[in-house]
């Protein structure tokens, strides 16, 4: 692929963008500076730096964030900073084929919900994951308000009703972490399902943290706030 297409494919601006980006010297490819954006090079493996910054070529993005409490997982945020303000520049701004460049977050955590958020560029990808046909399992960290009965426990597993419909919603799983914690296994994602589960029994939670996605679970060497890509066998974990 030609050099200016890759920096183009990666997010680091327009095609002249990036043709200035390549006549500043700021493009180096195994530690030389190249400015000829016709240059060919193999993508498989790429590894660029620009100004400085490591940027191994991906085709689609798929990335893990350790989403801090205080940021909303919306490109329209209302009261509090988008998630997307934590990701770097050509995340955000890589083109796609639908209308919204950069990667969206595979579905939503409320803003004071903190753990495991996956982003990506590959429409199919973001579908697959959000749909409620997948059920993909998804474990939540839930710190209550008051202590945990075994009544509430068993309640949450057997099947709660929510208020908006007459469907119980059951947890796959309820472990107890302790007086006041719980780790419940979802496999839908309905509007505040945990925080409205958690007051159908009378409680209320007080901390909410997601630790895993199907088998992958919340990467512990990144502090909230951080990110990283995935890997080729983290795609292969989530969709267990
Ligand atoms: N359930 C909630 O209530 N909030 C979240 O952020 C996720 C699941």
């Amino acid at each position: 692929m030609k050099l200016q297409q890759i920096l183009f494919s990666q997010g680091f601006g327009t095609r002249r963008q990036c043709d200035a980006l390549l006549a500043s010297g700021a493009v180096q490819v195994a530690g030389e500076v190249l400015r000829d954006g016709n240059a060919e090079l193999a993508t498989d493996g790429l590894m660029l730096t620009v100004n400085g910054v490591p940027w191994p070529f991906h085709e689609r993005a798929y990335v893990m964030l350790h989403k801090p409490a205080g940021y909303e997982c919306s490109q329209q945020p209302k009261h509090w900073p988008a998630v997307y303000e934590l990701l770097p520049a050509p995340l955000r701004t890589r083109p796609t084929k639908s209308s919204v460049n950069g990667v969206q977050a595979v579905g939503r955590l409320d803003q004071d919900t903190t753990g495991l958020l996956i982003l990506s560029d590959d429409g199919q990808f973001i579908h697959r994951m959000a749909s409620p046909k997948h059920h993909v399992p998804k474990v939540y960290e839930v710190t209550t308000k008051h202590a945990l009965d075994g009544a509430q426990i068993a309640a949450l597993c057997a099947g709660v009703v929510l208020n908006d419909d007459p469907q119980p919603v059951a947890a796959l799983h309820c472990e107890r972490l302790g007086a006041a914690r719980i780790a419940l296994t979802l496999t839908e994602g309905k509007y505040h399902q945990v925080k409205r589960m958690l007051a159908a029994v009378g409680n209320r939670v007080d901390a909410l943290h997601r630790s895993r996605i199907g088998g992958l679970a919340l990467d512990p060497a990144l502090a909230p706030g951080e990110w990283r890509w995935l890997t080729a066998d983290d795609l292969v974990a989530i969709a267990r």
